[in-house]
């Protein structure tokens, strides 16, 4: 019986969606335990495209139970707009769903706040997405957010909602912020929000805890990556959640003595969207090859991401924040067409050699990479499934990456569907997806 986290090693989109729809075949349980619509997980059925943003991507696979745990904040007008796509496809949402009576509820004003915070004089725009994730997160450690259970309890609701409004209400006037919300048409859409998605409420950790008893498996299923982390992240150009393996367990009320494993999802380059600090990225042309080749373009957003090589030092600090049992290397057929391919193997700052991964973004912006080149396959990966059918140059690359980093590579992805996945076989990762 393992239960077992799958989360991103980097910055986000290194595609957990992928993987955690090829490994929900094989448990009971998928649960989100952090973010919200920020995310966008892109999963390829055949010829379907589905892109998951608040809802986990196990519910793709009939039967398997999709929890929404109490860490994530969740936009109810998202989660119904996602629920009748699913449903449109033929997803049995209703049987499937549970969403945590504890989980934060995002308000249309939540946005205003986010787009007051961006705009502000001095501060650097993060480049968030605007979905009012991070006020509603703030709302949450400020004591004063709306919880999805308080919805089902009119008279604390309305008191609650009305000091909240006013603080919003307040804070745009402030900021001298044209506030055009209709606070009481939002508090009568959300009560009826509310009782349309009652039935799929209850108490998820009393949920997971009688699914284990009963002997069934989770797939705890991260979003953003470790680098967006709020604690671990590059502070302050982060999310606003704990995205690293030990939020699963805050996030949805599973102790950490019942997780059994962690797996490492990570590009085989890296990519960021959004601000902040990167320091493999490429403003040369092999960035953009890297943007063409693997189509970086963001899955919520569709803004360009910023594209970079491999990061050694970064991806040794997400290892030791998550004690990674397992890598898997996605989109390894991106780099197919390359003659030689640059890997970050340390960090210099002033002349100095890094050893830790330095806490302020000054620092970080200040770090000049160290360089190897490794020599290129160019030939085709893509869709390859077997370990030993991959070009040896392309086996040298993997090699060097596990060897550096410290972590097995337990997995190679070389394309966006299913089948265009190699487990190694005798990995751990092998072991731990049973
Ligand atoms: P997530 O947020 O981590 O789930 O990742 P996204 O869905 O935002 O971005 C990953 C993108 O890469 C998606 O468009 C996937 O379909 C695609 N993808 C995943 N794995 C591979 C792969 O091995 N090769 C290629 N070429 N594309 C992949
Ligand atoms: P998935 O799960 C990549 C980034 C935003 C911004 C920062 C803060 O698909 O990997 P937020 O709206 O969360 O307050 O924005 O975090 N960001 C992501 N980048 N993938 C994601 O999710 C992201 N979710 C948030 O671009 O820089
Ligand atoms: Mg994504």
């Amino acid at each position: 019986m393992q239960n077992i986290i799958v989360l991103g090693a980097q910055w986000g989109d290194e595609g957990k969606g992928k993987v955690v729809d090829l490994f929900a075949e094989r448990f009971d349980v998928v649960a989100r335990y952090q973010g919200g619509h920020n995310a966008g997980h892109t999963v390829f059925i055949g010829e379907k495209k589905f892109v998951l943003k608040l809802i986990p991507s196990g519910i793709l696979r009939p039967g398997v139970q999709a929890v929404i745990g109490n860490g994530v904040v969740v936009d109810l007008a998202a989660l119904l707009d996602e629920m009748a796509t699913l449903e449109a496809a033929g997803v049995d949402v209703k049987a499937q769903l549970r969403i945590s009576n504890r989980a934060h509820v995002i308000f249309p004003f939540h946005r205003l706040v986010e787009k007051m915070s961006e705009a502000r004089e001095n501060r650097i725009p993060i480049g968030t997405t605007s979905r009012g994730i991070g006020p509603c997160y703030e709302d949450k450690i400020g004591r004063r957010g709306i919880r999805i259970a308080d919805l089902f309890d009119p008279e604390s609701f309305r008191v609650m909602y009305d000091v909240l409004a006013e603080d919003k209400k307040a804070l745009a006037a402030t900021f001298n912020l044209h506030d055009t919300i209709d606070y009481a048409q939002i508090r009568a859409q959300y009560e009826e929000f509310a009782e349309r998605v009652r039935p799929l409420v209850c108490d998820t950790a009393a949920l997971l805890a009688r699914s284990m008893a009963a002997g069934k498996r989770i797939l705890f299923e991260g979003a953003q990556g470790t680098m967006l982390d709020v604690d671990h992240g590059t502070y302050p150009f982060v999310t606003s959640s704990s995205a690293a393996a030990a939020g699963a367990s805050v996030g949805t009320g599973v102790p950490p003595t019942k997780i059994d494993g962690v797996i490492g999802v990570s590009k085989a380059y890296i990519t960021r969207v959004g601000s902040g600090p990167f320091p493999t990225e490429s403003f040369d042309g092999g960035g953009e090859l890297l943007r063409r080749e693997g189509n970086e373009f963001g899955a919520v957003t569709g803004r360009p991401r910023r594209c970079g090589w491999f990061d050694v030092p970064l991806l040794r600090y997400t290892a030791m924040v998550n004690g990674f049992d397992t890598l898997l290397i996605t989109k390894l057929d991106v780099l197919d067409s390359l003659e030689e391919i640059p890997v970050c193997t340390g960090y210099r700052l002033k002349g100095q050699e890094v050893t830790e991964m330095p806490a302020t973004y000054r620092a970080l912006e200040a770090i000049e990479p160290i360089y190897q080149k490794l020599a290129g396959w160019q030939t085709s990966t893509r869709g390859i499934n077997c370990y030993d059918k991959l070009p040896e140059k392309a086996r040298a690359y993997l090699k060097f990456l596990e060897d550096r980093t410290g972590v097995e590579v337990g997995g190679i992805s070389t394309g966006p569907e299913r089948n265009e996945t190699i487990i190694r076989s005798g990995s751990k990762l092998e072991r731990l997806i049973g």
